[in-house]
């Protein structure tokens, strides 16, 4: 396809600044080429000295989260505007261990979709279905219902510049992989979604991740999938060797 392949790293709640620093020139000194597009998300305490690290590379810095509001008393946030006073130029939104530990809701996640667009940052927004849900066969109607209400209000200029990463919650950190086909059959749902809801020409640029036990053994065969246009990779992002290994998948 026309969309140029994105992998990007979350690193949840590991690293600290050193550990951090090292890895994210590990990763810049491997990058293969410049024809995937690479974002690594540190924790909010390392993203200062990890834009240091990745200064002059192509590499994408983002949060894992954000807060609404600009600012305010929301004692423990972090908004839009400071992450991009740190240097972030994305953020995931909606993350289902926010949305499972932390009483994320889609409410929530829409109005920070609409904070990290007002402030000039990618939103990486995260969708995905229960193991319960899909054995009840209400993948798509999880799935598209995330996306909906996400998306509610997005204009089509913005939705070609978003970031979806399916990521199916029993498949994440578990080792079990969706099978690439699986993958295709929900993403190419949440695409046509997008289509028919928001804007077809837009949804065609929209790129939509695969997030959920992300190896480098099975990489290369989910995103040479039509409608798999990169990851959102946890654990084997804390190592450099299996991440650039991952990223050389999407080429
Ligand atoms: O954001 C990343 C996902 O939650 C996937 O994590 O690769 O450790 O399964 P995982």
């Amino acid at each position: 396809s026309a969309r140029k392949k994105l992998v990007a790293g979350n690193w949840k709640l590991h690293h600290d600044r050193a550990a951090s620093v090292e890895l994210a020139k590990a990763i810049a000194a491997g990058l293969p080429s410049s024809q995937v597009e690479v974002v690594i998300a540190p924790v909010f305490t390392s993203l200062d000295v990890v834009r240091g690290a990745i200064a002059g590379t192509s590499i994408g810095l983002s949060a894992q989260d954000l807060h609404w509001d600009d600012s305010g008393a929301f004692t423990g946030e972090v908004s839009a505007p400071l992450l991009k006073d740190v240097g972030c130029t994305h953020v995931i939104i909606g993350h289902s261990e926010r949305r499972q530990l932390f009483g994320e809701t889609d409410d929530r996640v829409s109005k920070k979709l609409g904070a990290a667009l007002k402030h000039g940052l990618v939103p990486i927004v995260c969708v995905g279905e229960t193991l319960e849900e899909r054995e009840a066969g209400r993948t798509l109607e999880v799935v598209l219902g995330q996306i909906d209400a996400a998306l509610a209000g997005i204009t089509k200029d913005a939705l070609a510049g978003i970031v979806i990463a399916y990521e199916p919650v029993w498949a994440i950190g578990t080792g079990k992989v969706a099978k690439s086909s699986d993958a295709q059959e929900v993403q190419a749902a949440i695409r046509k979604r997008m289509s028919e809801r928001i804007d077809a020409g837009a949804a065609q640029k929209t790129r939509i991740l695969y997030g959920g036990s992300v190896k480098p053994d099975n990489a290369a065969e989910l995103m040479a999938q039509p409608d798999v246009d990169g990851a959102l990779v946890g654990g084997a992002s804390l190592k450099a060797a299996s991440f650039l290994a991952i990223v050389k998948g999407a080429l």
